[in-house]
């Protein structure tokens, strides 16, 4: 297997594009990446777009081929394929991209995520995004996923001891980084109490614990290790691509507050890159909802289980803490295209170890990656390092 390099990244800004369409989302970052690579179009070998459900939220499918068209890429026939793993079709995308180069099979790759999701209304988004979890058992008795997180949240708070302030504290913790990045959907502060006092979603759940709803796309180059120098001076080396699976339903768990394809993904992370939890700088988790990102850091092993929202509490977590935790203002802040979020997640730790993230900016040589689908049903976990 060869080593193999980040070597350029693009990525639109966050939000609510009523002027734009779908495949100019993704037009707009790929030509963002390929310019910050320094590559042309034409020496594209291939592509892999995460996206999870275009045939619903903008009533297109065939995504590779389409992307690649307009992308400019038809006539090169770069060979184009759409990845879905719902919320993780980003992450799981990048992955393939980086398999495709480790193995010899390809040289230079676009790895890219794309949704457009308000162009139908939150009914429709929010039936769209239960079909992640299982339908028959969940989306069928009404479970959404604000729901299904409201029960782990649930769980999680009877049987640990996390105040819902420290609950809280996630959102503003993320919505105090997200002020610094020109990509983010919310770029103001809030406090405790806003979160408190926004309207009940599924209780315990409030409106600010949750991830919004987003238009976007993010893109990245990925190159063998050995031609990174060709193209830049500060090639980002990925160190560990990990995927681990789990039951789709959240009953058939063993334990639904603990991820645990979360902690095998993250155990194999680890395990490839030969490193330790003291040696990562910075993650980006998936905190979909605020409860996902105390979980997430528990079950990615940074600390035990039920201690999460007491080191959210005492910033640990935050821009200055000894772990920061997503730098990036996370899916709360920056908003979650669902199949773009795991590309923007690279595309942070990126910029973080370029030090490229203005006021975001934190200490950072090695830099983690954590992207979940549906509550649990597939993770990808990457961990990226300064060469
Ligand atoms: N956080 C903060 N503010 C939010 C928000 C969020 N998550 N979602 C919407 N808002 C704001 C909007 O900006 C708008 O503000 P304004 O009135 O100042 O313009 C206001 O709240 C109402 O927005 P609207 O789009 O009408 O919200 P909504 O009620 O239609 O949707 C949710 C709110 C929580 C239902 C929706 O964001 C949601 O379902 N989120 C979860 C998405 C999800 O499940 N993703 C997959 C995870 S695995």
């Amino acid at each position: 297997m060869r080593d193999v390099a980040v070597i350029g990244v693009g990525c639109t800004e966050f939000g609510e594009h009523w002027s734009t369409s779908f495949r100019n989302l993704f037009v707009e970052a790929g030509a963002l990446a390929l310019e910050d690579a320094g590559v042309t179009g034409e020496q594209i070998d291939a592509l892999y777009v995460g996206n999870m459900s275009a045939g619903r939220f903008v009533e297109q499918e065939h995504i590779g081929a389409l992307i690649a068209d307009y992308a400019g890429l038809a006539s090169n026939h770069a060979a184009s394929t759409r990845v879905e793993a719902a919320c993780a079709s980003g992450g799981l995308a990048f992955r393939q991209a980086v398999t495709a180069v480790a193995s010899g099979m390809e040289d230079i790759v676009v790895a890219a995520g794309v949704e457009k999701m308000t162009d139908v209304g939150t009914g429709a988004s929010v039936d769209t995004l239960a079909g992640a979890a299982d339908r028959e058992w969940e989306g069928f008795a009404g479970a959404t996923f604000p729901g299904l997180y409201a029960m782990i949240a649930n769980n999680y708070m009877h049987r640990y001891s996390l105040t819902r302030e420290q609950l809280a504290q996630v959102a503003v913790k993320n919505h105090d980084n997200g002020v610094h990045n020109p990509i983010a959907q919310f770029r103001q502060r809030i406090t405790i109490d806003t979160v408190l006092n926004s309207s009940l979603v599924a209780d315990p759940l409030r409106l600010f614990d949750c991830s919004p709803i987003t238009d976007g796309a993010a893109a990245v180059v990925v190159v063998p290790l050995e031609r990174a120098r060709e193209f830049t001076d500060s090639p980002v080396r990925v160190l560990a691509s990990a995927q681990a699976s789990d039951t789709i339903a959240l009953h058939d768990r063993r334990d639904i507050s603990t991820l645990d394809a979360t902690v095998a993904a993250g155990r194999r992370a680890f395990a490839q890159a030969k490193l330790k939890h003291s040696d990562i700088d910075l993650v980006e988790v998936h905190d979909c909802f605020t409860i996902a990102e105390i979980c997430a850091i528990e079950d990615l092993g940074f600390c035990a289980k039920g201690e999460a929202g007491k080191l959210t509490e005492e910033g640990v977590t935050a821009l200055g803490g000894a772990l920061p935790v997503n730098t990036s203002g996370g899916l709360k802040a920056c908003g979650h295209p669902v199949g773009a979020t795991g590309i923007k997640q690279i595309y942070e730790i990126v910029q973080q170890i370029r030090g490229e993230a203005g006021g975001r900016q934190v200490d950072a040589n090695i830099g983690m990656a954590h992207n979940v689908g549906g509550t649990g049903a597939t993770v990808v976990v990457h961990i990226l390092g300064g060469c």
